[in-house]
């Protein structure tokens, strides 16, 4: 059991002007699961990578408990690792695959029999001990990858998109099946992925990356609910939700159709080019918080309907006085608008956004 800190941490590749990872803090409790997430290319691999020794750190620190472990060995931290590209030996059988890193160790035979056997239990493989890999399905090889982790029984799991080779509904039930095994066994997880619903659904919380720089770090809950930034806003969250930019009209106030918003102007930060007028904010809205089918609303022509079963969305183009924006918004599954049809909206207020368009800080 073990907590994990990045103090700091930046790696820069050579060949780049921009760090891959920039400045990254975060601390990860004892036996939590914590989801790196972020879009392809923003750094979430090379934070993992460096945890487990196999990057180097430019600068900063990588502490395990309270140990420094920034220089030390990948073999000495005591982390066992499950990539995407799983590579099972293709000779072996499931039961020396899963042993072997315990044999590389000098371990004795019948301990690792023994652990090679508990684990197999844990992940339903007992009965497939004997195959060889290529007798096995997709989610039974991965679940192999999961095994070779576990007999290790390390003080860390890393797990690099380790369900990226699944097709959709086995990821959907491998992921339930990984977060129960996490919170059986306890030990502490970083989980990288690209795929926000993932990372909501299994983590305990959600570190959110973009270009290198951490966004925010917390509950799935909180970012969906209190997002730091407007990248947080429309990463979290299916369909993302609605950044609309909009004038700054007189009194401070942005208009919806007959709707208003007043915007705190002293937070916006100074534009970058020295023009100190303030002319635009983002309003975000996410799509459960657009009402549909409200007379004096604001006209939308509708584009596409999604009908999902339980809900359906809607998306078209809003005529707002500063043009037409694109928009998505729930409706009753019972009741769509058709596609081409013109219907006019309401936006729940209560639930809207501010973003400052500079930097897409949130002001509200
Ligand atoms: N070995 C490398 N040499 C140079 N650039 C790299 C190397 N590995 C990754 N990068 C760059 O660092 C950035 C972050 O990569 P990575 O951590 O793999 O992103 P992610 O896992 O989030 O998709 C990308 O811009 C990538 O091109
Ligand atoms: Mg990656």
């Amino acid at each position: 059991m073990a907590t994990i800190t990045f103090d700091d941490v930046t790696r820069l590749f050579s060949s780049s002007s921009r760090p891959a990872v920039d400045a990254l803090n975060l601390h990860i409790e004892d036996g939590e699961f914590l989801v790196l997430v972020g879009p392809s290319g923003c750094g979430k691999s090379t934070s993992l990578r460096m945890l487990a020794g196999l990057e180097p750190v430019d600068s900063g620190r990588i502490l395990i408990d309270d140990q420094d472990v920034t220089g030390v060995d990948p073999k000495d931290r005591d982390i066992a690792m499950v990539f995407q590209n799983y590579a099972l030996y293709p000779h072996m059988t499931v039961a020396e695959n899963m042993g072997f890193a315990l044999r590389l160790a000098g371990t004795d035979k019948a301990q690792i029999a023994e652990r090679v056997a508990k684990a197999a239990e844990i992940l339903d493989l007992s009965p497939y001990l004997d195959r060889k890999p290529k007798a096995l399905s997709g989610g039974q090889r991965q679940r192999v990858a999961m095994g070779r982790a576990i007999v290790r029984q390390p003080r860390v799991f890393l797990m690099d998109e380790p369900l990226s080779n699944l097709d959709a509904k086995l990821r959907v039930q491998t992921r339930t099946q990984i977060a129960q095994l996490q919170r059986r066994l306890g030990t502490t997880t970083v989980y990288v992925t690209h795929d926000q619903v993932e990372a909501m659904t299994m983590g305990d919380r959600v570190a959110v990356l973009s270009d290198g720089v951490l966004q925010q770090c917390a509950s799935p809950r909180e970012l969906y609910r209190s997002p730091a930034n407007a990248f947080v806003a429309g990463f979290i969250g299916s369909p993302s939700m609605n950044l609309l930019t909009l004038p700054i009209e007189p009194e401070n106030v942005i208009a919806v159709g007959p709707q208003w918003l007043r915007v705190p102007v002293d937070r916006l930060a100074d534009p970058p080019h020295g023009d100190s007028r303030r002319r635009e904010v983002q309003l975000g809205i996410r799509p459960e918080h657009i009402e549909v089918g409200v007379a004096d609303g604001v006209p939308v022509d509708v584009d596409v309907v999604e009908e999902l079963g339980a809900e359906a969305f809607v998306y078209g183009r809003a005529h707002l006085a500063n043009g037409a924006h694109p928009i998505v918004a729930r409706v009753d599954w019972r009741h769509p608008p058709e596609k081409g049809a013109r219907v006019h909206i309401a936006v729940d207020m209560e639930h809207a956004f501010l973003f400052d368009p500079t930097d897409g800080t949130r002001l509200r």
